[in-house]
C-alpha cells in the first residue's frame, strides 16, 4: 500500500488563439466540412502561429493558469513532466524549458513520449514519486504544437490534430481520494502506422528526408483506429474487473479525442452512457499528449469530489491503457 495517494488537486489548459476550421482546409486540400465531421466529428482546431513560439510556451501558459488557480508559489514545486511528441528541440526537454519560463527554479524536469498515451504515463509516473513520500508538489503537463509536424499538403492527416495542452498539480491527499491504479501496454510493432520517420536516429535529417517530406507524421488510419479502439476497450474492462468495479460506478470516462467515431465505438462496446463521456475533439481536433487534459479542465465544473473516473488513450508507438482515479475535490 502506498504511503499517501497523489491526487489532481487543481487543472488547467492553454489555447493558442489561431483557429483553422474544416472551412479553411477546404482551401487548403481536397477535403470538405461534410467528410471530416462525419469521419472525425472535428469542426476546428487551434493552431499555433506566432513564430519563435513553440510547444513549451503553450505548456508554460496552462502552468502559469495552473499556478494561479491553485495559489502555489513557484518555488514549491518540486518536479515537472511533460508529455510530447514536439518538444521545441530534440534536446534540452520541453518539461525544463516550461519550468524556467514559469520561475519554477527548484524542481527537476524531464519528458515522457508516448504520443497520444503521454498524459497518462506522466501521470502515473508523477503520482508515484508522490504515494513514496518523496515529493509533495508534481507538474504533469500533456501539449503538442502538432501543426509544427503535420504536412498541410496530405488530406489524411492534416484534418485530424491541433495544437494545444494543459496541466494538472499533484499533491498528497490523505483521506485517500486521487490515483488509484493503471494498466499500460505498448507494442512497439505498430511503428509502421503511425510515426514520424526523418529526424531521429535511424534517419537523420538530410537532404533526402526533407524532399521526401519524412519529418511530418504518417498515419495509415484504417489499422490505428481498429488497435485504438480494441486497446482502450480491453484496458478498460481489465481495470474494471480487478477493482470489482461495475460501468454503473464510473461517474465519467476520460478518452483520448482522437476521433468522434473511435469515442463512440470505445463507449458503445462497453456500453457505457454517452452523457458521461467527456468529448471535446469537436473544437481542438487531436492534440495528442494534450487531449486528456484539455478535457479534464473543460468538464472541471461538473467534476464532483469522489467521483470515479477512467482516463483512456491510444497512440504511436503503439502505446495504450487506461488508469483510474477518483476526484479529490
Ligand atoms: N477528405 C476527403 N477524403 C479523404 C480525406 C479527407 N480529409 N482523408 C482521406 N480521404 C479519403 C481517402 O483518400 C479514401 O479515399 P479512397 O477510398 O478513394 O482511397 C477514403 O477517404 C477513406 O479513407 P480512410 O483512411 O479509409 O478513412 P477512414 O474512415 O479510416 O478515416 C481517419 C480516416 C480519420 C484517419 C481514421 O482512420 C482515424 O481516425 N484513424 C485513427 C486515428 C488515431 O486514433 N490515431 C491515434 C492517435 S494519434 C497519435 O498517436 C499521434
Amino acid at each position: 500500500m502506498p504511503l499517501f495517494s497523489a491526487a489532481i488537486t487543481g487543472v488547467a489548459s492553454y489555447l493558442p488563439e489561431g483557429i483553422l476550421t474544416n472551412k479553411d482546409l477546404e482551401q487548403m486540400v481536397d477535403t470538405n466540412d461534410e467528410w471530416i465531421t462525419s469521419r472525425t466529428g472535428i469542426k476546428q482546431r487551434h493552431i499555433l502561429k506566432e513564430p519563435g513560439k513553440a510547444t513549451s510556451d503553450m505548456a508554460a501558459g496552462a502552468v502559469k493558469r495552473l499556478l494561479e488557480k491553485t495559489n502555489t508559489d513557484p518555488s514549491e514545486i518540486e518536479m515537472v513532466i511533460c508529455a510530447t511528441v514536439t518538444a521545441d528541440y530534440n534536446f534540452p526537454d520541453c518539461a525544463n524549458l516550461t519550468a524556467t519560463k514559469c520561475g519554477i527554479n527548484n524542481a527537476f524536469c524531464y519528458d515522457i513520449n508516448a504520443a497520444c498515451s503521454g498524459f497518462l504515463y506522466a501521470l502515473t509516473t508523477g503520482s508515484k514519486f508522490i504515494e513514496t513520500g518523496s515529493l509533495k508538489k508534481v507538474i504533469v503537463i500533456g501539449a503538442d504544437k502538432m501543426s509544427s509536424i503535420v504536412n498541410y499538403e496530405d488530406r489524411t492527416t492534416c484534418v485530424i490534430f491541433g495544437d494545444g495542452g494543459g496541466a494538472v498539480l499533484l499533491e498528497p491527499n490523505e483521506e485517500g481520494y486521487g490515483m488509484k491504479d493503471f494498466v499500460f501496454r505498448g507494442d512497439g510493432s505498430g511503428v509502421e502506422f503511425l510515426y514520424q520517420k526523418g529526424g531521429g536516429s535511424m534517419y537523420p535529417a538530410s537532404e533526402e528526408t526533407v524532399a521526401n517530406k519524412e519529418h511530418y507524421v504518417f498515419q495509415n488510419g484504417r489499422p490505428v483506429f481498429k488497435a485504438a479502439v480494441t486497446g482502450m476497450t480491453t484496458t478498460v474492462k481489465e481495470i474494471l474487473k480487478r477493482n470489482d468495479l461495475s460501468l454503473d460506478d464510473i461517474t465519467w470516462l476520460v478518452p483520448h479525442q482522437a476521433n468522434l467515431r473511435i469515442i463512440d465505438s470505445v463507449a458503445s462496446m462497453l456500453d457505457f452512457p454517452k452523457e458521461r463521456v467527456m468529448q471535446t475533439i469537436e473544437m481542438y481536433g487531436n492534440t495528442t499528449a494534450g487531449t486528456l487534459p484539455l478535457c479534464l479542465n473543460d468538464y472541471e465544473d461538473r467534476l464532483k469530489k469522489g467521483d470515479k473516473v477512467l482516463l483512456t488513450a491510444f497512440g504511436g508507438g503503439f502505446t495504450w491503457g487506461t488508469s483510474y482515479l477518483t476526484w479529490a475535490y
